[in-house]
């Protein structure tokens, strides 16, 4: 199995995981490392007071940094199971931002597989960023 396989398949086990009661919408998400094995994933869990809820790929962001600091993050697999596939939100564009850089891949995928591939760059063009280019 391929890393891209084994990645979507720690995404897919994360929204498993996913805590959604609220919307019923799970997801599921995991990041490769660059040169390394280690896989991080997260998925969404949701709270009664809603703006608490925190998405599956911040979690696995989260995650990852909570392990190893801030990494080379290598790309990113989101799974729901929205047809055409979900991308994320702003909120954690930005947050890749932050941590990636601007060529950073993005697969999108549904619970059958990978459908879509963008790089972060495509999804948020003009990330904030508060000291001027
Ligand atoms: N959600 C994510 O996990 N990732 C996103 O990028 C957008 C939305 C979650 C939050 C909430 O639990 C559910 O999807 C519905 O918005």
């Amino acid at each position: 199995m391929d890393k891209l396989d084994m990645v979507f398949k720690k995404a897919l086990e994360a929204r498993n995981n996913a805590y959604a009661p609220y919307s019923g919408f799970k997801v599921g998400a995991a990041l490769a490392v660059k040169g390394m094995d280690r896989l991080f994933s997260g998925c969404n869990v949701e709270n009664a007071s809603y703006g608490g809820t925190i998405c599956a790929e911040r979690t696995a962001i989260v995650s990852s940094i909570a392990v190893l600091g801030k990494v080379d993050l290598e790309f990113c697999v989101v799974v729901t199971d929205s047809v055409p596939p979900s991308p994320p939100c702003a909120l954690c564009l930005q947050v890749f931002s932050e941590f990636c850089d601007p060529d950073f891949p993005i697969y999108l995928a549904t619970l059958k597989g990978i459908e879509k591939k963008f790089f972060l760059r495509d999804l948020l063009p003009v990330p904030f960023n508060k000291i001027p280019d």
